[in-house]
């Protein structure tokens, strides 16, 4: 018999389609199954950091499986152990775990499912250091959560980046250019592979794999020596060049990966229009790639992870990481994930496959 009375649960880090489905799935597993309270965090950390949180009741979960977003809200910016405080007109950075410790016993929460990424991660392994029991939903468009081979939102992403894709082929057809369209995804090449390989893009440039500018001018002159006259180019915003950097759109200080990518399509728009003379056009597919009803399969799995962090609550797991891996519901330590991402290997047998059917890599 577990202790567990009262739970809170709160949805961190950058949003994802189907974050609704594991607060519905958390919520109705724990009132239903397990007649525990359950309260909802505002806006992740930062609602422990401010003590925002409100009880969720059956009715406050109906209805949102297809809901894209979070009813919680979150944040990708509240760190507790790197926190900012305004002070004297300046921001000065403060360790504020223990105000979450704080709020969290006040509440009497007796455990946290945490929905996020790495950096969600990371501040649950902070919170377990410090007493506080959490159990850990891989959520990420970017697929990227070290020890789980697929997070919900990731489907959806790929769905919502393979339509663009589609679209912009179209346009490229009747225009005869290239047209590089840039994917999100931060240092993982999950999501430009797998949409550009459902799209059948020419040319996949993804983070793992470092691009020479010459290599990728010479397949677009091919195709258009031979009568292509379009070409497809799929970006992950982490791609660079052999010996050259990422492009950083901003940084973000108080977030736990201060570093925003973006505009790697722009730069090669002019690289390869100044090297082939073809013309060439950049699209950004940006927050429209985390927006939107989540894909059949996302809120399968979604509901699945929601109901397996409640059943490993009750089992009596502590510090573990709901995932998805060899095809089969599994958990790790968040502890042994937290700080670390789930990069494609250079020899994925995807990356393998679209070799095989003539896509470039740039390499
Ligand atoms: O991690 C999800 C993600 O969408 C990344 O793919 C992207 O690099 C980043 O978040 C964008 O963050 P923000 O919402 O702060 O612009």
């Amino acid at each position: 018999m577990s202790d567990i009375k009262r739970i809170g649960v709160l949805t961190g880090g950058g949003d994802c389609p189907g974050l609704n489905a594991v607060i519905r799935a958390v919520t109705k597993s724990a009132l239903h199954q397990h007649k525990l309270e359950v309260f909802g965090i505002e806006d992740g950390f930062l609602g422990l950091i401010q003590n925002r949180m409100r009880p969720l009741q059956w009715h406050d979960v109906s209805n949102i499986l297809t809901l894209g977003g979070t009813i919680l809200g979150t944040s990708n910016q509240a760190n507790p152990q790197h926190y900012p405080i305004r002070h004297n007109g300046n921001t000065e950075f403060a360790d504020v775990t223990d105000r979450v410790v704080e709020h969290v016993r006040t509440n009497h929460l007796d455990a946290l499912v945490c929905i996020g990424g790495d950096g969600t991660m990371t501040g649950a392994a902070n919170l377990i250091k410090h007493g506080i029991n959490c159990i850990g939903v891989p959520k990420t468009i970017d697929n990227d959560l070290e020890g789980c081979e697929q997070t919900f939102g990731f489907d959806t992403a790929v769905t919502t980046a393979a339509e663009a894709l589609d679209k912009i082929h179209t346009t490229a057809m009747s225009h005869h250019r290239v047209m590089v369209v840039e994917l999100m995804g931060r240092n993982a090449g999950w999501l430009a592979l797998h949409a550009g390989v459902a799209s059948g893009s020419d040319i996949i440039l993804i983070p793992e794999i470092a691009y020479e500018l010459q290599k990728v001018c010479d397949v677009l002159t091919h195709r258009s020596r031979v009568g292509k006259r379009f070409s497809i180019v799929a970006v992950s915003e982490g791609a660079k060049p052999k010996g050259g950097d990422v492009v950083i759109q901003r940084r973000v200080e108080s977030s736990p990966d201060p570093i925003r990518l973006g505009g790697i399509a722009n730069k090669l728009v002019a690289d390869i229009e100044s090297c082939t003379g073809l013309e060439a056009r950049a699209t950004i597919l940006g927050h429209v790639q985390r927006g939107g009803t989540p894909t059949p399969a996302d809120r399968v799995l979604a509901t699945m992870f929601g109901h397996h962090a409640l059943d490993l609550l009750m089992d009596g797991a502590a510090g573990k990481l709901v995932v998805w891996k060899e095809g089969r519901l599994n958990h790790v330590d968040i502890e042994s994930v937290a700080g670390k991402q789930r990069k494609v290997p250079a020899e994925h047998p995807l990356v393998h496959t679209a070799r095989a059917v003539g896509t470039s890599f740039g390499d």
